[in-house]
């Protein structure tokens, strides 16, 4: 055979191992495995004693993990310590990731995309049976990782964005589908005067008053629980942060509608989300976050700047300028389209 198509057949093997060590890192991070290991080298018996684990199962998986570069197994193969990359998975690392892996392999989405493939339904819902949303509201510790999974990631992403714009003294900022209120105390922090709203699901929200005090903003935030599709508390400043790329068009401009119906003329919304680029060039690095929110969510996806301003303008905003966050995040800024 000639070298090229061998070239070819080992590149997608690579993927099918990368694949087996995303499908492990689930696992692993759902086990809490390594938080156990994150102190010091382990003894691979102990580890599957404490975590209830069949210990050649784990041995064996945590062999593919050293693999990648993620943990180091004796040559005895009895025991474990994480690498600085494995120890990513730690709840105690600076920017964990390990809810961001637990969570996508709650339900195994993954393997339901070809339920996905043929019919256009979230992968969840082919695993599952219910919604995403759903799923969570019935499963409450569940419904925690997943929240901590969205605070990870707002760390990486929303975060960054907070000091490139301004904060006005004295303004009430609502965070609407705000989660735990990671982006919000943010806010709060960098604008000492201003006073926050925070608005979720009560199941979400049981978290997010103890995350709040223990950023010292607590006296300073309201939080309320509502619906994402009814009007929010009137505020100054509306956020939206990764909530728009959960729903479909129908769905994104009813919310906008909403966060209109309460907000005066002088109000500001800010979305944040990944804006993908729209000169029709396939984006493989945007592509991943756009099939994410295909397995997760009915009907959800990325979108282009186009996209974003033809919705907000049927929700009744004009949208006026867009901020660069870090890759993968921009902020889209809009006032409100005079009332007819
Ligand atoms: C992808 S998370 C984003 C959370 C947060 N804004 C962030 O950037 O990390 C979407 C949020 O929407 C909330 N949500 C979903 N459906 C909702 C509804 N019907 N009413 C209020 N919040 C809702 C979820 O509880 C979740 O916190």
């Amino acid at each position: 055979m000639a070298a090229e198509p061998l070239r070819d057949v080992a590149a997608l093997l690579d993927i099918y191992r990368h694949g087996l060590v995303f499908h492990s890192l689930c696992a692993v991070s759902r086990l809490s495995i390594p938080d156990r290991i994150g102190e010091g080298r382990r003894d691979i018996a102990g580890l599957a004693r404490e975590t209830g684990t069949d210990e050649d199962a784990l041995r064996r998986v945590l062999i593919l993990l050293a693999g990648s570069g993620l943990c180091d197994v004796d040559a005895g193969r009895s025991t474990v310590a994480l690498t600085d990359r494995g120890k990513v998975l730690c709840r105690r690392h600076p920017l964990p990731l390990w809810a961001t892996f637990a969570t996508f392999g709650i339900p195994d989405v993954g393997h339901a995309l070809t339920g996905t493939l043929k019919d256009g339904a979230p992968a969840t819902r082919h695993a599952l049976g219910v919604d995403f949303w759903e799923h969570l509201a019935k499963h409450p510790d569940e419904q925690l990782v997943f929240g901590e999974a969205m605070a990870e990631q707002a760390r990486l992403l929303t975060l960054p964005c907070v000091p490139l714009l301004d904060w006005p003294a004295e303004s009430t900022v609502a965070d609407v589908a705000g989660g735990i209120g990671v982006l919000l105390a943010e806010i709060l922090q960098e604008a000492p005067n201003a006073r926050g709203i925070l608005v979720d699901q009560p199941e979400v929200l049981g978290r997010a008053r103890s995350y709040l005090e223990e950023q010292g903003v607590g006296d300073r935030c309201t939080v309320q629980p509502g619906d994402l599709f009814a009007a929010p508390p009137r505020a100054d400043v509306y956020v939206l942060s990764r909530v728009l790329h959960d729903w479909d068009d129908e769905r994104v401009a009813e919310i906008l509608r909403a966060v209109r119906g309460s907000a005066q003329d002088t109000a500001v919304l800010r979305v944040f989300e990944d804006v993908l680029p729209d000169d029709g060039v396939p984006s493989p690095l945007q592509g991943w976050a756009d099939v994410a929110m295909l397995a997760l969510y009915h009907r959800a996806r990325e979108r282009t700047l186009p996209e974003y301003r033809r919705l907000l303008e049927r929700g009744g905003w004009r949208l006026e300028r867009v901020v660069q966050g870090p890759p993968g995040m921009c902020v889209i800024e809009s006032r409100p389209l005079a009332t007819a």
